[in-house]
């Protein structure tokens, strides 16, 4: 069986694009280049800012590919992963100005959409997290915020899954993004946050075993290492998150989103064909330490000879 990264004739749809500095923009990138055809998800408040910078020209030094084409894409769609049908969204949110100008947002409107304008998908990416109190402590955070990050950032991807399962071709891949603070107390990663990324990876396994028995396509998940992303940027503390990787981690080198992208590409190409339900950690090793670099076991006179 000869398995290859080409994801020639192959459409990914990818949700959580808002701009060239996220992960979501660099697994497109990655995608794109392996000649797979992107369809891409916005937040609908967003996509004015979107659209008009990439019009602008804005995005076009991050839209190089390797062959020095641009990265282009399909078709835009507008979504709001927080919602599954039309009847879940609340009127004040249908009447708020920066969503009344588009319609059929919800995840299972924008399935039905994609599996009308190309039928079959092969790949789906969730790339994209809410948290309203995310920069509060677990202990001050409402019982609203903590439903509001569980259903934006880990229900969205049951509900990707449960709809874009049936447009998807058989042996299809699809994958979310978590973080570390789902196994380990990350303070200031809060709001139920870290509780809605234990909820995501928790999802992975079982939703590979139901999607993979039910349309025999592949679910796993990225635990990304920290980058300096606009949704990352609002927590607040992320130059400091990305410096202690730095300094702790197993491989003293700053953390790519390309890095990412390339991980993507192999879980959600046929090379990866026998992988499926896992949390594959992209970020330099830092999952691995149990201690930082600055703690007093490892003072130097205390240091065992490594020989
Ligand atoms: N940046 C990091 O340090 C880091 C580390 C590990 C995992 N991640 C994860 O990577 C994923 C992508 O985030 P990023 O850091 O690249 O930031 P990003 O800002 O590029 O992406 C997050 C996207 O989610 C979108 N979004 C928010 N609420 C939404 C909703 N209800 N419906 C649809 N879209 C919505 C935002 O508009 C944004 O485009 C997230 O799941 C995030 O938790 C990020």
């Amino acid at each position: 069986m000869r398995l290859s990264m080409s994801l020639k004739g192959k459409k990914a749809f990818i949700a959580g694009i808002g701009d060239d500095q996220g992960y979501g923009w660099a697994i497109a990138k990655q995608l794109a280049d392996a000649g797979c055809e992107i369809l891409i998800g916005t937040w609908a408040p967003i996509i004015k800012i979107f659209t008009t910078s990439w019009d602008a020209g804005k995005f076009d030094t991050s839209r190089q590919l390797s062959d020095g084409s641009m990265m282009t894409y399909l078709k835009l769609y507008p979504i709001d992963a927080s919602f599954d049908t039309p009847d879940e969204v609340p009127e004040e949110i249908k009447e708020n100005k920066r969503y009344k100008q588009y319609d059929g947002y919800t995840v299972s409107e924008v399935a039905a959409q994609i599996e009308k304008d190309y039928g079959k998908i092969d790949i789906i990416v969730h790339s994209l997290a809410n948290g309203p109190e995310v920069k509060k402590p677990l202990l001050e955070t409402t019982r609203q915020g903590y439903l509001s990050a569980i259903s934006a950032s880990a229900y969205s991807f049951v509900s990707m899954v449960k709809y874009f399962g049936p447009i998807m071709s058989d042996g299809g891949s699809a994958i979310n993004l978590t973080y570390l603070a789902s196994e380990r107390a990350v303070p200031g990663y809060g709001g139920g946050m870290s509780s809605a990324k234990a909820a995501l990876e928790s999802d992975t396994r079982t939703l590979a075993w139901e999607a993979g028995r039910k349309w025999n396509i592949r679910i796993n998940s990225i635990s990304a290492g920290a980058l300096g992303s606009r949704a990352a940027r609002a927590i607040g503390f992320i130059g400091a998150m990305i410096e202690y990787a730095h300094h702790n981690a197993p491989l003293q080198k700053d953390l790519k989103s390309e890095e990412v992208g390339n991980a993507a590409l192999f879980l959600l190409s046929d090379k990866a064909s026998a992988i499926t339900g896992v949390t594959l950690y992209v970020d330099n090793g830092m999952h691995a330490m149990g201690v930082a670099v600055d703690s007093p076991s490892l003072k130097p006179a205390e240091e065992p000879a490594l020989t």
